[in-house]
């Protein structure tokens, strides 16, 4: 079994490498195999959400050039021996690397783990190249506002044309007091608009960036929200039926709305 899934977005900065840490945290917490290949050439970031930025020394690049073996270039944490980073090349430049070979790369790394997660580019330029062709279920990220939507639908409609799988849908950072008043977009009218599978949603949360801050996972963070919403994009992503949170009208409203009156 091996399941490779791609994180994107049109527009920067929306919590892909975020995500994708925390993913591979909570895949390895349940005892599978995962391995985490930060595609973003040049600019590497998942070793430092990970802690690991001093035990790396090969790349992907070194990799890709046959300077290391896999064994080599491939982190763990101590902790958690189940979790493999492959980090990206700080020197390079998404196009130094050839489509073809990365493909060949992590359809041989598939073959060694449960789980591989690419963390992609933002944008749709060469980086999103680089990695469409890996036969990775495209997995969108997007933020609740106009900027991040009209980017994902672009995004979107490029991997429509390139007949990749279709992608699932994260909402990340929504605030649940804003949606609740109408001022910020629903999860659930973002994924209708998209019209793709809404897969999870992220709360915006002070203690996961204040957990960012100090290189540590999203998980431990202790906001639970945040670690329940992680386990869920992660496990419906997998398959599972998990119940997305409930970012709707607070239930005292529910009744008003039920009894016909006025939403407050
Ligand atoms: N739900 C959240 N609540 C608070 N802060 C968040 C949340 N998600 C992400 N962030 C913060 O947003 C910033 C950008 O996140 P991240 O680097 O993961 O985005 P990205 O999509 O990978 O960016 P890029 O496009 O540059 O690769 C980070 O400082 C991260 O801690
Ligand atoms: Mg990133």
């Amino acid at each position: 079994m091996s399941r490779i899934f791609a994180l994107m977005s049109g527009k920067g900065g929306v919590g892909k490498s975020t995500l994708a840490a925390a993913m591979a945290v909570y895949y390895a917490r349940q005892h599978l195999r995962v391995t985490l290949l930060d595609g973003d050439i040049g600019l590497r970031c998942v070793d430092l959400m990970l802690g690991l930025q001093d035990r790396v020394i090969y790349d992907l690049g070194d990799l890709m050039e046959k300077r290391c073996l896999p064994e080599q270039a491939l982190v763990s944490p101590e902790e958690m021996p189940g979790l493999s980073l492959l980090a990206a090349p700080q020197l390079m430049k998404a196009s130094d690397i050839k489509g073809k070979e990365l493909a060949a790369l992590i359809a041989q790394l598939s073959a060694e783990t449960d789980i591989l997660l690419i963390d992609a580019p933002a944008g749709v330029g060469r980086g999103l190249k680089n990695v469409l062709g890996a036969h990775a279920r495209p997995i969108l990220v997007v933020t609740p506002d106009d900027v991040s939507l009209r980017d994902a639908e672009r995004l979107s409609s490029i991997l429509a044309e390139r007949e990749e799988e279709r992608p699932g849908l994260i909402v990340n950072r929504a605030r649940p007091r804003l949606i609740r008043r109408g001022e910020m977009m629903a999860p659930a009218a973002m994924a209708q608009v998209l019209d793709l599978p809404l897969l999870g949603v992220l709360p915006e949360s002070e203690k996961m960036y204040r957990a960012f801050l100090r290189h540590e996972s999203p998980l431990d963070c202790g906001d639970h929200a945040v670690a329940d919403a992680v386990a869920c994009a992660a496990s419906r992503m997998l398959g599972a039926d998990t119940p997305l949170p409930d970012y709707g009208p607070r239930p005292f409203l529910r009744f008003f709305e039920r009894k016909g009156g006025a939403a407050l």
